[in-house]
């Protein structure tokens, strides 16, 4: 697989340089970002996007916020790592991976305030980063844990991107299409184009196709079509937060590709690290959906609006998919199976 740098930090330059999603597949511009306002647009403007690269951003965001409050007292230190703590938590509400990680380095920071603040510095970034390689394992397990639930020569759909470019590694939904691949599983891909960002078509079909994979993009509306052809054996898809029933929110259209599953009897799977589960949340009625903006069903990607001016228009980025329409959640731990228990 080529190395998509999805998340980086230059300690050097206090920097954070990503690949800006925004621009995929014509342009790989990487982006350099050192202030409190850069992290969180990026985040909003899904230049970093996906619940695990989004924690990993975080992580290494908050470090950055925390030293440039170096200098002053520590009080005022811990105010200032607070403040830009609550900023960033509010960048984007479903995938809870944000909160995990900020949480996280809250409480480094909390456990290392009796040291001097180079100190606390040194363990933020020292957690930011054990954060980061947690990921990349983490992904790389749940590949091998979904390996085992399929068989060569495979037509496996996804739908978004829960890919190389949303997390550190293999990814959490393509982890297993990577290692199939490279042991040879000759697995045949369908990607869902995704409305309406389209990050099926701009980046899982541009990170599976470069890595050599055999893929093919379809609109979202023909996947009940496909299904019905019999080509398509397993759904693999990602998750932005799993409540403790096993509802599942995940990049909005996921839950019409899991009834649709359902009705052709093809096992739909859940892939993502334990970081993704919210066990705080009873079901997905207490999960956060993100509402976004009309111009991207209207306008966006298109040379003049196609729709009519003004148009009311309903735009949730992320549905939940009841858990009863789920085969199994596939974690770096292990695969559970309904009735759930993280
Ligand atoms: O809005 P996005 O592009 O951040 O939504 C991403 C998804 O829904 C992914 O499927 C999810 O984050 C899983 S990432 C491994």
């Amino acid at each position: 697989m080529q190395n998509l740098q999805t998340v980086a930090l230059d300690d050097a330059a206090k920097e954070i340089v990503i690949l800006d999603q925004t621009r995929l597949p014509n342009d790989r511009r990487m982006l350099r970002l050192s202030l409190p306002e850069q992290f969180y647009t990026a985040i909003r403007k899904l230049e970093v996007r996906g619940a695990p690269a989004i924690g990993v951003f975080a992580a290494y965001a908050i470090y950055l916020c925390a030293c440039r409050a170096d200098g002053t007292d520590r009080d005022g230190f811990y105010r200032e790592f607070t403040k830009q703590k609550e900023y960033l938590a509010s960048s984007r509400p479903t995938a809870v991976n944000l909160s995990w990680a900020l949480e996280r380095m809250d409480g480094v920071c909390k456990d290392h305030m009796s040291e001097p603040i180079p100190s606390i510095l040194k363990a933020l970034k020292e957690e930011a980063e054990k954060i980061h390689k947690e990921d990349e394992d983490a992904c790389r397990q749940i590949g091998e844990n979904a390996l085992t639930l399929l068989k060569k020569g495979d037509g496996l759909l996804t739908h978004c991107n829960a890919g190389a470019l949303a997390t550190s590694g293999y990814g959490t939904a393509t982890a297993a299409m990577y290692l199939g691949h490279e042991r040879g599983y000759d697995f045949h891909i369908y990607c869902d184009e995704t409305r309406p960002l389209l990050q099926g078509a701009r980046l899982t079909a541009y990170e599976l196709s470069a890595a050599g994979m055999d893929v093919m993009l379809e609109c979202d509306n023909m996947v009940a079509s496909l299904m019905s052809s019999g080509r398509i054996n397993a759904v693999l898809v990602g998750c932005d937060r799993v409540a403790a029933n096993g509802d599942t929110a995940n990049k909005i259209g996921t839950s019409v590709v899991a009834l649709a599953a359902k009705h052709y009897k093809i096992p739909f799977y859940v892939c993502g690290p334990m970081s993704s589960i919210d066990p705080s949340l009873a079901s997905g009625a207490d999960i956060p959906i993100e509402q976004r903006s009309a111009g991207e069903v209207t306008s966006m990607w298109y040379e003049q609006p196609m729709a009519p001016k003004d148009i009311k228009v309903y735009n949730p980025a992320f549905d939940v998919t009841d858990h009863s329409l789920i085969t199994a959640i596939v974690t770096e731990t292990g695969i559970f199976y309904p009735p759930y228990s993280f």
